[in-house]
């Protein structure tokens, strides 16, 4: 049964696994609240694969996340949660709506990271919000400042290992029927900016929403160099 149909993934409740959902990852890419899109073969399965991998070491380092197993080359098997209707982004350097918004440069180290909460809502814009706010809305800020920052720290080290730069990232929280906060959604290249270290080039979405290159070899880069160092 459809739960819930995304931009480029869908939530299904599967018949025979309570409290568990399955997530597909499709071959499609959006940008710009979905103003633009593209279908690109081979996507949905690099995406699914990468959130694998990464998931997997975060539960290794005692990140609890939703991530059960891998069920097929673009579906995963997940906790069932309630998604918090919050984005929450993490910078190590500044790039993309900071530096639109800011007198802040691209590329300028942001030491320590910073973590910023965006209402998860495409019909209000998907505002900044101020801690007080999330407040308001019932959510206590500082758990998810906590896990966001040790998410980072992770993240971090595992990239720099594999040759990159984790400029920043976009992650969403969930809680179970007790209240236990679980990282939620994906961590692919869709949902982060990834710099060579050397040359400095994109292997992210940033090479669809500026028309920069073809975004399937960058994922199958990063695809290829986490299997190769953490499988
Ligand atoms: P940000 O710079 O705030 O926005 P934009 O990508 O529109 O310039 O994004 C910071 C990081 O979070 C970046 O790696 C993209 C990711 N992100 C998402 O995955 N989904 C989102 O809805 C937003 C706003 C950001």
């Amino acid at each position: 049964m459809l739960l819930v149909k995304g931009k480029v993934k869908s939530v299904y409740k599967p018949g025979n696994e309570p409290k568990s959902v399955f997530i597909e990852y499709h071959d499609k890419i959006t940008a710009g609240n979905g103003e633009k899109e593209d279908y690109p073969v081979g996507k949905g399965s690099l995406c699914c694969q990468i959130s694998s991998i990464l998931f997997d070491k975060l539960e290794e380092f005692g990140i609890k996340t939703h991530y059960i197993r891998q069920i097929g080359p673009n579906k995963m098997l997940c906790k069932e949660l309630d998604i918090l209707p919050l984005e929450v982004i993490v910078r190590n350097r500044a790039a993309g709506s900071i530096v639109k918004t800011t007198t802040i440069q691209e590329g300028q180290p942001i030491i320590p990271a910073i973590v910023e909460f965006f209402l998860k809502d495409d019909s209000k814009q998907d505002p900044l919000l101020t801690r007080d706010r999330v407040k308001l809305m019932g959510i206590d800020p500082m758990p998810l400042v906590e896990q966001a920052s040790n998410i980072n720290e992770y993240l971090l080290n595992i990239f720099n290992l594999i040759g990159f730069d984790l400029i920043d990232f976009k992650i969403e929280f969930g809680v179970d029927a007790h209240g236990e906060l679980y990282l939620a959604d994906e961590i692919s290249p869709d949902s982060m900016r990834l710099w060579d270290k050397n040359t400095q080039s994109k292997y992210d979405k940033d090479l669809f929403r500026n028309d920069e290159g073809d975004i399937v070899p960058a994922y199958r880069t990063i695809l290829s160099k986490l299997q190769s160092t953490f499988i």
